[in-house]
């Protein structure tokens, strides 16, 4: 969507993954989670939207017809929480349904369908930056005609938000052949879980739909589960890695104010975040895939490629590939940067790594050598190393 928002991937958290509809979702949490992005260096690592999910509203409208915040999880209201957030220099996102409930349960909370005008104007005046708009309960009204209305209506506002089509790829057509106009990000699969095998299966639907990505318009694959315990440290890295060469949105999904040392090291890696938030806006391809073994090259805005070797079998393995197969031939010599060990080394053309089980190598492939010789190395032997 053309609104000047989101030119680069969205970077933030939503409590979902972490909370559901529990009640540690709340007002507490959600400053707490700001202000760690300013204490653990998220917000200086990029990370802007604090985003809250499901379950913030009462379950009916006032008398005027206008959304309530949920008494007991936001006693000072949703308006209070957005200021907070505002203050830290951070943004404020929200989350409802193109429906007539949200997702959560039968019963469910009140959604927008024909209410989306008035729900628009409510959100801005509370100072809403982002909305995630869901899809259940949406009574069998065409997908494209329930997100275009969402989406004027928030353009009418004049407030700029960022809109998050919520769709899962599940009617026909498929909602990346029609979200370009529509939203800044859409979900392409059903909702994540703190799983290995959930976790690659929804990489790997992203794998095919790289020309549908661009800046002010993602593929979403869904919030990140880094840091919620269901995988190894091994995986959440291939995890970050994947988001981050199919230029998906990266929202964190962890209690951040309790995060380990682990999990924030893997969530401020400033050269995977580089090149998550590449200005060129493109989307990793799928070099080659045999045996588990898999490779993903993403062509970055200075010409370099970003190149992820991934082992998704039970053993460690080598994962192979070449300068020219990741689209940058022509040069006698390139240097890989390994962007978790930080190592470089150069290569005259062979791309190359053993992976663990579970594993991803991602390299920075520039042609060339693109870091200064240590001191008292000639130029010839650093070439060399
Ligand atoms: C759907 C969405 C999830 C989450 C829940 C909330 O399942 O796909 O991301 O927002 O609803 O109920």
């Amino acid at each position: 969507l053309e609104n000047g928002l989101a030119r680069t991937p969205p970077m933030g958290f939503n409590n979902w993954n972490t909370t559901h509809c529990t009640a540690t979702f709340n007002e507490a949490m959600v400053k707490g989670v700001a202000d760690t992005f300013v204490s653990a260096g998220l917000r200086d690592a990029g990370y802007r939207y604090v985003n809250i999910d499901d379950c913030w509203a009462e379950k009916t409208r006032d008398a005027a017809g206008n959304l309530v915040p949920q008494h007991t999880r936001f006693p000072h209201g949703i308006k209070a929480v957005a200021d907070y957030v505002h203050a830290k220099g951070l943004k404020f996102g929200l989350y409802t349904s193109a429906g007539t409930k949200t997702c959560n349960g039968a019963d469910g909370f009140p959604g927008g369908l024909d209410h989306e005008q008035q729900d628009a104007n409510l959100f801005a005046s509370w100072g809403v930056d982002y909305l995630k708009y869901d899809n259940c309960n949406n009574q069998g009204v065409d997908a494209q005609v329930r997100y275009k209305r969402m989406r004027d209506a928030l353009q009418a506002t004049g407030r700029p938000i960022a809109y998050s089509i919520c769709e899962w790829g599940r009617s026909d057509p498929k909602v990346w052949t029609w979200g370009e106009p529509v939203g800044n990000l859409w979900r392409t699969t059903g909702d994540i879980s703190d799983t290995w095998s959930s976790m690659i299966g929804k990489a790997h639907a992203n794998d095919d739909l790289a020309r549908y990505a661009g800046p002010g318009h993602w593929n979403d694959p869904d919030m990140l589960e880094v840091g919620n315990g269901g995988m190894t440290d091994t995986e959440y890295r291939t995890h970050f890695s994947l988001w981050a060469v199919m230029a998906a949105p990266l929202l964190i999904g962890s209690d951040i104010r309790t995060a380990s040392a682990a999990t924030l090291a893997i969530l401020t890696n400033t050269d995977v975040i580089a090149v998550d938030q590449d200005v060129l806006g493109a989307q990793a391809t799928v070099v080659s895939s045999s045996a588990g073994l898999v490779v993903y090259s993403k062509p970055l805005a200075n010409g370099d490629r970003a190149v992820a070797l991934l082992n998704e079998t039970g053993a460690s393995a080598t994962v192979s590939t070449t300068a020219a197969a990741v689209g940058l031939g022509g040069a006698s010599s390139y240097t890989l940067k390994d962007l978790w060990s930080k190592a470089s080394r150069g290569t005259t053309g062979t791309i190359s790594a053993t992976v663990p089980s579970h594993g991803t190598v991602l390299y920075r492939v520039s042609k060339g050598q693109l870091t200064p010789p240590p001191a008292g190395t000639s130029q010839l032997s650093a070439l060399s190393w």
